[in-house]
């Protein structure tokens, strides 16, 4: 049989290198999410929606196009981290595998795997994303690019799943990426408890690494939320066309404005959508309930928490974690973070390395 047509990345499946789990009930995903809406929706004075909702098909990719902003400072910077200091993390963690929340199509850990790659220790890769496609695809993508290694992808919930984890490979440390600065996306108490549960599926030998924006000029901030093009607040426009098809709702994304401005107090960003008129939306899947606002009444879409890495370091170390290395990008706007389970010792890593070489000789 001719092999035409057959590109390295289906042939590398046909291998048996990737590997695609769903752990998602979709039914009870979206009930949850309905339930989760309708609730902050009615929630006076603060209403407030779930940052999930941001994240329908058009909404990831609007994020895409964001990332790409000038304004858009944190992917950037954190893109510079990752390219320019991958080597050295991988050097500390010396990780023989790489699990990475909320992967997407792995772009940000491009640099780590082929780092890790170099060094010779690549076995296996296991991204975690709610999008099955964008799994699929990327797995199929990096089969290809690199040889030998094996894809374990997640379609799952980092708040739900964790436990699903593959059983790390024994005697050789796993390094945990966080990514983009999303941990920010999460309320203290959230952060903390999704901080404490990784901690939980680490052995001393494992290594977490995670993307924080740092405290800045506000005004940066406000700009990175505000672009000029105005695609950050059409990304925010668009949680009410998703709102539609999640309530069978009919609010008008046109009544209302975006609004984004940094709480000095509470250290985070906030976007919101105000309304413009009076709105009177119907909320089909709230036993027809009914949503009236306003003029000037808002509703909270996501917050966005900037840290200052001593403040990081305290969650950390709220959830047994200690800050072992940072590296920030040259502007200074960004930090990735490596950490290690509090009562390990930094060279638990290479110990464990050290022992695997000398049981292997
Ligand atoms: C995904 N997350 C880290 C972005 C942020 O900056 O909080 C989401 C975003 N919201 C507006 N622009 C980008």
């Amino acid at each position: 049989m001719p092999n035409a047509g057959v590109s390295a990345a289906d042939r590398a499946e046909a291998e048996g290198c990737l590997e695609v789990v769903s752990l998602i009930d979709e039914g009870q995903a979206r009930a949850q999410l309905v339930r989760e809406a309708v609730e902050g929706l009615l929630r006076a004075p603060l209403r407030e929606l779930p940052a999930k909702l941001l994240y329908d098909e058009r909404g990831s990719q609007l994020y895409e196009r964001i990332t790409e902003l000038a304004e858009y400072y944190p992917a950037r910077a954190e893109r510079e981290v990752l390219e320019r200091r991958a080597a050295e993390i991988v050097a500390l963690a010396d990780p023989a595998e790489l699990v990475e929340l909320g992967a997407g199509s792995a772009a940000k850990t491009r640099a780590l795997l082929a780092a890790m790659n170099a060094r010779g220790s690549l076995r296996r890769y296991v991204p975690l994303d709610v999008a099955i496609e964008t799994l699929d695809r990327a797995g199929r993508a990096l089969c290809a690019e690199f040889p030998g290694l094996r894809v374990h992808a997640l379609a799952a919930d980092w708040e739900q799943h964790l436990d699903a984890l593959p059983d790390p490979f024994p005697g050789s440390p796993r390094l945990v990426a966080f990514l983009g600065g999303t941990i920010g996306n999460l309320k203290r108490a959230a952060r903390i408890r999704l901080l404490a549960h990784l901690r939980e599926t680490m052995r001393d030998c494992d290594r977490l690494l995670v993307g924080i924006d740092l405290v800045k000029d506000v005004s940066v901030i406000e700009r990175a939320y505000n672009d000029a093009a105005g695609v950050t607040a059409e990304f925010n426009r668009n949680v009410l066309r998703h709102l539609n098809r999640l309530l069978d709702a009919d609010f008008d994304p046109d009544a209302f404005a975006h609004r984004a401005f940094y709480d000095c107090e509470k250290q985070w960003v906030e976007m919101r959508l105000r309304a413009l008129r009076p709105v009177q939306a119907k909320l089909g899947r709230a036993d027809g309930r009914a949503l009236h606002l306003d003029p000037g009444e808002e509703i909270r879409t996501e917050t966005s928490a900037k840290f200052s890495e001593p403040q990081f370091a305290a969650e950390l170390a709220a959830a047994g974690l200690v800050l072992e290395a940072s590296w920030r990008d040259s502007a200074e706007l960004f930090t990735v973070v490596l950490a290690r389970p509090a009562g390990s010792t930094a060279a638990s890593g290479r110990a464990a390395r050290a022992a695997r070489n000398k049981r292997g000789a």
